[in-house]
């Protein structure tokens, strides 16, 4: 495979690449629409950006890219076009999942998979399973996620152990509550990126961008190509992360 991400990554420790990049592919309704096609044709051609993104990412040593495919709210969509996102979900990964496991990606999936029927969640699980021990990229794909039901789910967990009186409720705390989240033994992402204009997070993880640096664009996810995700990339590089310091501190610890 052509490396498409060049030498700026790789050569030059001053560049600073994301270890997670998390993404809401937003736009593909849109961009159909612009061009008179279906929805349903705008979320095809999103299928073929996603394909590119993930050998972009795994090629770049990017370490997680988690992508978001289908949020708790978009069952809110008529009937026809969930049924025929959740075709092209699942035809995809089935489509997929040999190439992906060849190129050393691991596969995951966050998200409530009490709404699917077993044969897809029996999918799922093989998916995962076959690419557990890749070394590669790790690819997660958020479909029936929102950010607050992962956060209701560990808290959940939490209630239970101290229900049962396997914690006490003073040891609950940020780890502990992190332990039970989705990624939970994932960095955070360190870039978060939005397609298709509009400015909010529509309930994606919550919990982990805390501290994310989020890049919005207007370019909808069909037109989303290797250039603008260099592009992104290149904002996140010239950004300085203070995580609560002043800039001054940040510059003295990158420097010793
Ligand atoms: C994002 O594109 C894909 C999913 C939510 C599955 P949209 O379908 O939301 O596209 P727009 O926002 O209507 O253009
Ligand atoms: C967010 O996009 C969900 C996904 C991309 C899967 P939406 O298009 O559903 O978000 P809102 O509802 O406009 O905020
Ligand atoms: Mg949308």
């Amino acid at each position: 495979m052509k490396p498409v991400i060049q030498d700026p990554i790789k050569s030059s420790t001053e560049y600073r690449l994301p270890r997670h990049v998390a993404i809401i592919m937003d736009g593909n309704g849109r961009w159909a629409q612009r061009r008179h096609l279906p929805r349903f044709a705008g979320h095809r051609a999103g299928v073929a950006k996603v394909r590119e993104l993930v050998e972009t990412c795994a090629e770049s040593g990017i370490e997680v890219l988690t992508l978001f495919a289908f949020s708790s709210e978009n069952w809110r969509r008529p009937v026809q076009e969930v049924s025929l996102l959740m075709d092209l979900l699942w035809t995809s990964l089935k489509k997929e999942i040999r190439k992906l496991h060849k190129n050393n990606i691991r596969v995951r999936f966050i998200g409530d998979r009490h709404a699917f029927a077993s044969r897809i969640t029996d999918h799922i699980d093989a998916a995962e399973a076959l690419t557990a021990e890749n070394t590669g990229l790790t690819l997660v794909v958020a479909v029936n996620y929102g950010g607050r039901w992962d956060i209701l789910q560990s808290v959940r967990s939490l209630a239970c152990a101290v229900s049962t009186g396997e914690l006490d409720p003073e040891q609950v705390d940020v780890a502990e509550i992190e332990s039970r989240l989705s990624l939970h033994d994932l960095p955070d992402p360190d870039l978060f990126i939005r397609t298709g204009g509009e400015r909010r997070i529509s309930n994606f993880l919550l919990w982990q961008l805390a501290y994310s640096e989020l890049y919005f664009t207007d370019t909808l996810w069909p037109d989303f190509d290797q250039k603008a995700f260099r592009t992104a990339l290149d904002d996140f590089a010239g950004r300085q992360r203070r995580f609560g310091m002043t800039g001054d501190q940040v510059e003295t610890l990158r420097n010793a």
